[in-house]
């Protein structure tokens, strides 16, 4: 068949028809257990009842009405968000990249409209990775996506991972807008950031007047068993945070929260977007808060997220000669290995397990936040099993 795709992925030959929970059928009947959720958006897995009715109902009412008219739905969800989090207020996109594109105009405006014209710098960490927008790829650290279009745009600029001294003497120069971090890297190899770093971050932002944003879009929307990954962490709040992925559990739809004090440049008329905020994708948005700030549901998260932390330490402590490290926090999870994982990730696809892989030759791992404990028991022992396979037969 031939394909008119931009040839800038490369899919597996695999072909899913329908997704049920946590399990992906292809056109052949085969089921897969699903371990990356569509890289961590999938949060309520597959055709989640609530979420089809939710869709299914909008749709047979309203679908589309621009920003020039209020949007019931849009609201509600804005407010509670703003009840659950440090922001003030909310801004929905339609994707991640958006939402950091968004982000930056915030801080670089917060600035100008104190009368800091210069303040538009914006400083990154090693690994980070913000989208594949110009913006998004100027402020992620990855050079290997800056590649071919143009020079780093003024401002940008990254230090290495959690280096204190670097960022001591970068946080104090006069240009500095922002700094944004991903509190647990996602592509760059599935690390989370040390909590008394993150603290030491935000003191030294304070210091300087400069603002804070995460970049939550992977680790957010209750992937690690708080609705925001920073939350488990005490004096640590940011000044902007960007989401997408999960918070749609499969919608396309991302979201910016802002403080008022980090929102005070933005006026009528200085930001918008089209899509954003729309009736569908807000009523897929408010449903899959519903069950996600629902009772018990985080609780359940860290519970099996637990367990899966445990599984994954033991196929370590008995693979020592394939797994050097269990990164990342709740449902993100990473398997650093000692070799190249993509031919792994090939095997656990054959053997009907879905994983991803990152940075750092990770093996990640980010199921549907409705996985079970049974589930999780299941995926390692197909892991398991490729395992042992490759220790008596190297190189398959
Ligand atoms: C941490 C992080 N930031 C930004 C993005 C970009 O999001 P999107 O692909 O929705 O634009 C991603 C996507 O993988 C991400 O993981």
């Amino acid at each position: 068949m031939s394909n008119a795709v931009l040839p800038v992925y490369g899919p597996s030959p695999v072909v899913f028809e329908r997704g049920e929970g946590v399990r992906m059928y292809d056109d052949k009947g085969k089921a897969y257990l699903d371990f990356i959720a569509g890289i961590a958006v999938n949060s309520l897995g597959h055709c989640h009842p609530a979420l089809v009715n939710a869709l299914t109902t909008q749709a047979n009412k309203l679908w589309h009405t621009s920003n020039m008219f209020r949007v019931p739905g849009q609201e509600r969800l804005a407010q509670r968000y703003v009840d659950l989090t440090f922001a003030d207020f909310a801004f929905f996109t339609n994707s991640g990249a958006e939402s950091i594109e968004g982000c930056i105009k915030i801080a670089r405006r917060y600035h100008w409209s104190k009368g800091q014209l210069d303040r538009i710098g914006i400083l990154s960490f090693e690994g980070s990775f913000h989208g594949r927008t110009l913006g998004g790829i100027n402020a992620g650290a990855q050079e290997k996506y800056r590649e071919g279009f143009g020079p780093r745009l003024p401002g940008f600029r990254s230090i290495p991972w959690e280096d204190v001294e670097a960022l001591n003497a970068e946080i104090a120069k006069p240009d500095l807008a922002a700094v944004i971090i991903e509190p647990v890297q996602g592509e760059g190899g599935v690390r989370e950031a040390k909590h008394d770093f993150l603290r030491t971050l935000r003191q030294l932002c304070d210091a300087n007047g400069v603002l804070l944003i995460y970049d939550e879009i992977q680790c957010g929307a209750g992937r690690t068993g708080k609705l925001f990954h920073h939350q488990w962490i005490e004096g640590a709040e940011p000044d902007l945070l960007a989401a997408a992925k999960g918070i749609g559990g499969g919608f396309p739809m991302g979201m910016i929260l802002a403080t008022e004090k980090a929102a005070s440049g933005m006026t009528k008329g200085i930001h918008g977007t089209t899509f954003g905020g729309g009736p569908l994708a807000m009523a897929v948005g408010n449903a899959v808060l519903d069950v996600v700030a629902g009772d018990g549901f985080l609780e359940q998260v860290r519970r099996v997220a637990g367990t899966m932390q445990q599984g994954m330490e033991s196929l370590k402590g008995r693979y020592p000669e394939l797994v050097l490290d269990v990164t990342g926090a709740g449902l993100l999870r990473g398997l650093k290995m000692r070799d190249d994982p993509l031919p792994l990730r090939g095997k656990l696809s054959d053997r009907g397990l879905l994983v991803g892989t990152a940075g750092n030759n990770t093996l990640r791992l980010a199921p549907p936040l409705v996985v079970t404990e049974d589930d999780v028991r299941e995926a390692l022992d197909i892991i398991d099993q490729q395992f042992a396979t490759m220790m008596t037969a190297p190189g398959s």
